[in-house]
């Protein structure tokens, strides 16, 4: 037992932590906090993060109780070797409060998962004091303020994600400078601003996940994105990022997700910018200013895409034949730009596109009208409106049981209103107003019972419905 003979602090010590003691001892007369009973110092830590919640379903007040070890609290784990929080994983459940300092004190912590449980307020800084974490998950909370620069001290992060929240201000810009083992990082869905810091990304090789969608971003795209080989999805929609697309991504050879989408990029799409991009499955560029003409051979080389949405910019010149060799191709969406020229004839030939979306261009020229020539069995949307096409309404699309929407408004098709469209029984949007139909309204549409709106105005129809 401790003698009398020891000051105050330390007696109290001795009881507290028998096992301790001789460290204690021999380290020095007046012991540190730091070496204290650890477990002790996790269950305060553990109990002031609960005091500040208000717990309306009496999760914690049911399950963190004294009479059970914190390592059995629902949400927490311990490691193997001593009772020391490695995990706090709260998922789904209300909380609802600010988040305490004192989980910075829980120094043995790898994973801090709080998704969405409704907890507000600024992330204390003290998180920037758990060297070991690595993965901090704060997703779809209401935390505001400033992304504290501390985070920057977690040398052992993995996975980075405070999406959906309301955080504001800047990026730090020396946030990711440790993360040599940052894989996964998402800001998305926040009010951040300023620019997207110049070295954000020059020391995190490891990174295959970026999100930095919907937030206030802006200035140009840093060039050192260009260098993380193992960059998988990036996702830049909904800032007000400027100036162009930077050459440079087309080093990201393991792109499968540019999203791009939503911001204020001028320029235009670098000539070889997916040359080496054999598994991107989905290009967006839609609403910015792009301009100039779709790179002759962007898609050569791109096997894998599914959905290019480049609608909504100042695109000129004609479509790329090479979209029409694209095995995998879902959605197309080429919408308000400038493109001008005849569709590569191949496009009407792909057995997985599900969305042709051409909307105000002006695009010209007539639709291949047979069945070898048109074939888009999986075929739902169809929107060639505001153009120039001319010939007749392409009696391929007789055969595309899936098609729902069809809009062929403002063009120079001259035809009949073709009686087969009644074979399309999920068609609900049927548009073909200002063309040069004539004949007579064909009374078998009725047969099309899920058909919503029906416009055929400014034609030269007769007859009576
Ligand atoms: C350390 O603190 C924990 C939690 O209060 C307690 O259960 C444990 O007995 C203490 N360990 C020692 C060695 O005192
Ligand atoms: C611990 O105490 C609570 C009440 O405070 C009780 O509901 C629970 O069943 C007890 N758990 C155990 C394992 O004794
Ligand atoms: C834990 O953290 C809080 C706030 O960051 C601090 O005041 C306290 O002294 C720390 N240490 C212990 C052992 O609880
Ligand atoms: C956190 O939990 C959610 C829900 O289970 C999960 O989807 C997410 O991947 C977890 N985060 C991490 C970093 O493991
Ligand atoms: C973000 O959170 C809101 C409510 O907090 C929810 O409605 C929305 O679906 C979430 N969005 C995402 C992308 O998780
Ligand atoms: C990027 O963030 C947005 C918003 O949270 C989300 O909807 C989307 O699924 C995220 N993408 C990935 C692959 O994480
Ligand atoms: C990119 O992020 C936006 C906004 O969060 C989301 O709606 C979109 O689905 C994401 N894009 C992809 C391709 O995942
Ligand atoms: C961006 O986030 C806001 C909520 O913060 C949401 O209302 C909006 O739909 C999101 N926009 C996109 C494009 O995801
Ligand atoms: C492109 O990638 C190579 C190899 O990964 C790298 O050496 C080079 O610096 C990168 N170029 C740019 C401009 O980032
Ligand atoms: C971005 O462009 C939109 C319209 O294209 C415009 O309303 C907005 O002011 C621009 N934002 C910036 C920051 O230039
Ligand atoms: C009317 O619809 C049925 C299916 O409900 C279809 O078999 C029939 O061919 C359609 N009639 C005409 C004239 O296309
Ligand atoms: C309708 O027919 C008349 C005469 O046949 C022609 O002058 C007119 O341009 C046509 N209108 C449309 C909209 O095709």
């Amino acid at each position: 037992m401790a003698t009398a003979s020891y000051p105050m602090p330390i007696l109290f010590l001795a009881i507290l932590v028998p096992i301790l003691l001789p460290a204690v001892v021999s380290s020095s007369p007046s012991p540190s906090v730091t070496n204290v009973n650890g477990s002790y110092t996790d269950l305060t830590a553990l109990l002031a993060f609960k005091s500040l919640l208000s717990d309306p379903l009496g999760i914690l007040a049911g399950s963190w109780t004294s009479n059970v070890s914190f390592c059995r609290w629902v949400g927490v784990s311990c490691s193997h070797h001593r009772p020391r929080v490695t995990t706090l994983r709260l998922v789904d459940v209300p909380l609802h409060g600010p988040l305490s300092q004192h989980l910075g004190n829980l120094s043995f912590l790898i994973m801090l998962n709080l998704t969405r449980i409704g907890v507000a307020g600024l992330i204390p800084p003290e998180i920037g004091r758990l060297r070991r974490l690595r993965f901090l998950d704060l997703r779809g909370n209401g935390l505001s303020g400033t992304i504290p620069s501390t985070i920057g001290n977690l040398k052992s992060l993995e996975f980075l994600r405070l999406s959906n929240n309301t955080l504001s201000g800047q990026i730090p810009p020396r946030l990711l400078q440790s993360m040599r083992n940052l894989q996964w990082f998402t800001l998305a869905w926040n009010e951040l601003s300023g620019n997207i810091p110049l070295y954000l990304f020059n020391n995190t090789p490891s990174l295959n996940h970026i999100n930095l969608s919907n937030n206030s971003l802006s200035g140009p795209i840093p060039q050192g994105i260009g260098s993380l080989p193992m960059l998988t999805y990036l996702n830049l929609s909904a800032n007000a990022l400027h100036g162009s697309v930077p050459a440079v991504l087309s080093n990201l050879t393991r792109l499968t997700v540019l999203d791009l989408s939503f911001n204020n990029l001028t320029g235009e799409i670098p000539q070889r910018l997916l040359q080496s991009m054999r598994n991107l499955e989905w290009f967006y560029l839609a609403w910015n200013d792009l301009s100039g003409n779709i790179p002759l051979y962007l898609f050569n080389n791109t096997p894998s895409l599914k959905n290019i949405d480049l609608r909504k910019n100042s695109l000129s010149g004609p479509i790329p034949h090479g979209i029409g060799s694209l095995p995998m191709l879902e959605y197309l969406s080429l919408g308000y730009n400038q493109l001008t020229g005849t569709v590569p004839p191949t496009i009407y030939n792909m057995s997985r596109l599900q969305v042709i979306a051409f909307k105000s261009n002006s695009l010209t020229g007539p639709i291949p009208n047979n069945n070898q020539s048109f074939s888009l069995p999986m075929l739902q949307w169809i929107t060639l409106s505001r153009n120039n096409f001319v010939g007749r309404i392409p009696s391929g699309l007789a055969s595309c049981q899936h098609l729902q929407v069809i809009f062929l408004s403002y063009n120079f098709f001259v035809d009949v209103v073709p009686t087969w469209l009644a074979q399309l029984q999920q068609l609900t949007y049927l548009y073909l107003g200002t063309n040069s139909l004539h004949g007579s309204f064909p009374a078998v549409l009725s047969n099309l019972t899920r058909l919503t709106e029906l416009d055929l105005s400014f034609n030269n129809l007769t007859g009576e419905f």
